[in-house]
């Protein structure tokens, strides 16, 4: 072209082709450079998913709550809104998903035009707009008032703690709507429909645009595990291992993580391949410092790096004859459809001269083609640093995959992505140099977004629809406060009832109890301590303070099921052969000393050594004992066992002995309450109120049988089906219904039975039934305590419900947690309600404004579970603010209180063996 220029001329064009080219040369980005650049994304990656925050990652590694690359299996008519993915346009797109038998089906989709005083004016502005942008399209679609649920791809960074839940953290690419950095936009959007108030239209799913077109991929042959948009910003996602997300605290799948590599490099890692144009572009954006990324690769920034080019190339009398004009020197006068069309191989210079005439310039054809290579030394860097940063995602998947070798595909999309004539090719071949270990298909999403978020949406409906199962079948758990005041209310009456012999659920057992220890006992006593989960044999040596008081020595013996199950002839030969064991083991043989008998089922007790077994509880069902004096039976085989004496002084139940053991502590212990396998609770009422037992003055423990309250169906409004399923498989339906709301023997047969009524609906386990979930007392009550404490991570709670034989999954296993809460819950706050009433009745029975009292406590239960003693003391504070209770875990069980019992009726009968 120069060689008919004069000379000077044509040295002159030398010398600006130079400028030109030395100018350019800063966007060469060389190979040692881009590895750089792919180790620090790998590295801040790796910072970020680990939680590290000193020095604090660029990348910002978002978990997306989308666990599983599309099945196909997906089906259903979706609404999606895209806000953000192609500069200042929305998007509204019908997306009708046919599963994967089903011909895929085009989605009917309009664009809007976002106003800048939208862009940069209120968030409910913004969402007011997109909203009416909603109604609009659904005015035209004629889709009648059906539910729609909705998928919001919104692309920019955001915090996500649900598919449907997602804070913004920070606007990018020239949006700074106020009032929304740090709100749900989810909430924004739902509020922004309500007021139009058209549409019945369910936000159930929030996508970033980088998981729309990642979704978007046709799951054959091969699942896209990866998702990159260059637009007008650009971002990646991928499939990472669950275990690898902190925030997660899953061990096992998959989640797609959010990169947001935009910022990449705001904290420097950038400035060896930033340019002054780079700088400039920055400080002069509406976010400087930030996204600096973004600001070298995303179309929103390309246009004006090359407009920052030409002006300086053109103040350098390089390019142009040094002539600007006033459109150039606009900031944003040059889009990046500008750069892609001045690129195009066949009509690239002549667009580049319309284009720069169009910018009021008069350009020579050298102009044209240097203003190429201003256009193509920016797209090539972007692609080239892109391409970086897409290799380190490759990098950190094969090291997931311990793969020497990845075959993978990435989902493409943006318009630079799609439509720059030399973007993809470019970045294709970097990423091989980079990653070559990495067999990398590129699968362009072909404005698949829109169908991608639907299948999300798909997915998120899924789990909402799971959801709502699920909160509508623990909602009869969730006791409110007038329905705890009300089973108060009501126990209370059952006990004044109970007391007058009247007709009532609660037995309200005298116990001949009058007295709690004075500490002046003294002796050595046997006890026994039947009816909790084990039975114990105890030494209990009563001495003063000053010799160190009470001093225990017990065993534990196991009674299998087919002697609790057997006669009561076996029941109590088997007991008294573990006394005789006893003895022997601890030098006690031959020796008869006193006997306190825990017995922890419900008595009439005539005396302190005489009681008659109503009923059996807690799964014991040995014959021949209900209406039989237990002591009576004790003493008899005793006597069948030639040999042994023995001095049966007590029976005491499980929840006095409790409250006798506590008392020796403080006196001011005058309730006793169990929680185990059983529940039960007693306390100190007024004789005069206990038509039973003749005499007016004085005290006399009440063994309440809480268990039975209820009996009498006055808490049937509270039993759900599943309660009644438990009761009806038990070995005494009908009776203990208010124990077998909160005891330990059987939360974990109601969780069962919830569990499979929540199979049953496709909520859990993939709907699958399995065998060990039809197995009854298969789920443990220990495991509720296990699945609920605070720090175990889902992964734990997995491995407690695979050992059980299920697959879990992290969804799972939150929902499985969930009925755990539901369950444990309100069996601590019906137990709370129990205290409250007991506390209550003490108060006004000493007329008192306000009481001061201790509750002893003993039971696996109250003590294992991590919440369920804080949860009956709020309920007591709550339903007995008159009443300041203290609850003290009883450390040696309610064997010593029946050695106590024991010392008191000795010391009464002046009778003790030193
Ligand atoms: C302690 C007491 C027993 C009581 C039991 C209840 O062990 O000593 O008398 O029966 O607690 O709790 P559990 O969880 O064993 O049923
Ligand atoms: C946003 C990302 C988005 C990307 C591509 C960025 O500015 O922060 O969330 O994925 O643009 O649209
Ligand atoms: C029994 C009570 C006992 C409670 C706690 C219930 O099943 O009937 O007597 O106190 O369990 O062990």
């Amino acid at each position: 072209m120069d060689s008919a220029l004069p000379e000077n001329s044509r040295a002159m064009n030398e010398k600006n082709l130079e400028l030109v080219q030395q100018c350019l040369k800063q966007f060469d980005v060389r190979e040692e450079q881009l590895r750089q650049i792919q180790a620090a994304v790998l590295r801040d990656m790796e910072r970020a998913l680990s939680g590290q925050t000193n020095p604090s990652p660029t990348v910002r590694m978002l978990p997306t709550y989308v666990r599983s690359t599309p099945h196909g299996t997906e089906q259903g008519n979706f609404l999606v809104l895209e806000l953000g993915t192609s500069g200042a346009t929305l998007r509204v797109l019908w997306v009708t998903l046919t599963g994967i038998s089903g011909p895929r089906k085009e989605p009917i989709s309009w664009e809007f035009t976002i106003p800048m005083e939208i862009t940069l004016g209120t968030g409910q502005q913004l969402f007011d707009f997109a909203a009416g942008c909603l109604v609009e399209f659904l005015e035209r679609l004629k889709v009648g008032s059906q539910p729609i649920q909705l998928g919001f791809n919104f692309s920019f960074p955001c915090h996500q703690t649900g598919l449907d839940q997602s804070t913004l953290i920070s606007w990018t690419k020239g949006f700074r709507c106020s009032g929304v950095e740090g709100q749900d936009v989810v909430q924004l959007l739902r509020e922004a429909i309500q007021r139009q108030g058209a549409y019945n239209i369910d936000v159930v799913a929030v996508v970033n645009d980088t998981v729309g077109t990642m979704m978007s991929c046709d799951p054959r042959p091969q699942a896209c595990e990866i998702g990159l948009v260059v637009d007008t910003g650009t971002n990646a996602c991928y499939m990472e291992e669950a275990r690898h997300v902190g925030e997660l605290g899953e061990d096992q799948g998959r989640v797609c993580v959010n990169v947001q590599w935009g910022s990449f490099g705001d904290s420097g890692a950038l400035e060896s391949v930033q340019t002054p144009f780079d700088l400039q572009l920055d400080q002069e954006s509406l976010n400087p410092g930030t996204q600096r990324f973004e600001k070298m690769v995303g179309g929103l920034y390309l246009g004006e790096l090359v407009r920052l080019v030409l002006i300086h190339l053109a103040g350098q009398r390089a390019l142009l004859g040094g002539i600007t004009s006033p459109a150039l020197l606009t900031r944003g006068s040059v889009h990046v459809e500008h750069v892609m069309e001045i690129e195009d191989p066949s009509h690239g210079r002549a667009r580049a001269q319309a284009v720069l005439q169009g910018l009021g310039l008069n350009p020579s054809a050298r102009d044209c083609e240097q203003v190429q290579q201003v256009c193509g030394a920016v797209s090539a860097r972007a692609a080239h640093l892109c391409a970086a940063a897409l290799s380190a995602i490759l990098a950190r998947v094969k090291s997931n995959q311990e793969r020497s070798h990845l075959g993978i595909a990435v989902a493409t999309g943006g318009r630079v992505y799609e439509q720059h004539p030399r973007f993809s090719a470019i970045l294709q071949q970097t990423v091989r140099l980079l990653a070559p270990d990495s067999d990398t298909t590129f699968v362009p999403s072909e404005d698949g977004r829109g169908w991608g978020v639907a299948i999300v949406t798909a997915v998120a409906s899924r789990l909402a629809l799971h959801r709502h199962h699920l909160e509508e079948t623990l909602a009869p758990f969730r006791l409110d406060s007038e329905q705890l005041k009300s089973v108060q209310a009501q126990m209370r009456e059952a006990m004044v009832r109970g007391l007058r012999g009247e007709d009532s659920s609660l037995p309200m057992l005298p116990t001949f109890v009058c007295a709690t220890p004075d500490g002046t006992e003294r002796g050595d006593f046997l006890a026994l301590d039947l009816g909790g989960t084990n039975f114990r044999v105890l030494w209990v040596k009563v001495g003063s303070r000053s010799e160190g008081g009470v001093k225990i020595t017990n065993q534990v013996f196991s009674i299998p099921e087919s002697v609790t199950q057997g006669t009561g002839q076996q029941l109590f030969d088997h007991i008294v052969d573990c006394i005789v064991d006893f003895q022997k083991e601890h030098g006690l043989s031959g020796q008869t000393l006193p006997l306190g008998f825990t017995f922890s089922f419900p008595c009439k007790q005539v005396g302190l050594d005489q009681g008659i077994l109503l009923n059996w509880t807690k799964g014991f069902k040995a014959s021949d004992c209900e209406g039989q004096d237990v002591v009576s039976l004790l003493r008899a085989a005793i006597r069948r066992r030639q040999g042994v004496e023995l001095n049966v002084v007590a029976i005491v139940n499980d929840t006095v002995g409790t409250m006798m053991s506590c008392g020796y502590e403080d006196p001011h212990c005058e309730v006793g309450l169990i929680v185990g396998t059983g529940t039960n609770a007693c306390y100190m009422e007024e004789l005069c109120n206990v038509s039973a037992v003749p005499g007016d003055k004085g005290r006399m423990c009440i063994n309440m049988e809480w268990g039975a309250f209820g009996d009498d169906s006055l808490l049937q409004e509270l039993c759900t089906p599943f309660d009644l399923s438990v009761d009806k498989a038990s070995i005494n339906p009908g009776k203990q219904r208010f124990e077998k709301l909160i005891s330990g023997m059987y939360l974990g047969e109601i969780v069962r039975h919830i569990l499979l009524h929540l199979t049953r609906l496709g909520v859990l386990f993939r709907g699958q039934v399995f065998q060990c979930l039809q197995t009854k007392d298969i789920f443990k009550t220990k495991f509720l305590s296990e699945i609920e404490s605070s720090d175990l991570q889902r992964r734990q709670v997995r491995a407690i419900l695979e050992k059980l034989g299920l697959p879990v999954s992290c969804d799972d296993a939150l929902m499985v947690r969930e009925v755990c809460q539901a369950v444990s819950q309100r069996a601590a706050k019906l137990c709370g309600a129990g205290v409250a009433a007991v506390v209550e009745k003490i108060r006004e029975n000493r007329g008192l404004e306000e009481l001061s009292v201790a509750v002893g406590v003993d039971g696996t239960l109250y003590k294992l579970h991590p919440h369920f003693s804080d949860q009956v003391k709020d309920t007591v504070r709550h339903l007995a603010p008159r009443c300041s209770v203290r609850f003290l875990q009883s450390e040696d069980g309610s064997g010593k209180g029946a050695a106590l019992v024991t010392a008191v009726a000795c010391r009464l009968a002046g009778s003790t063996r030193a």
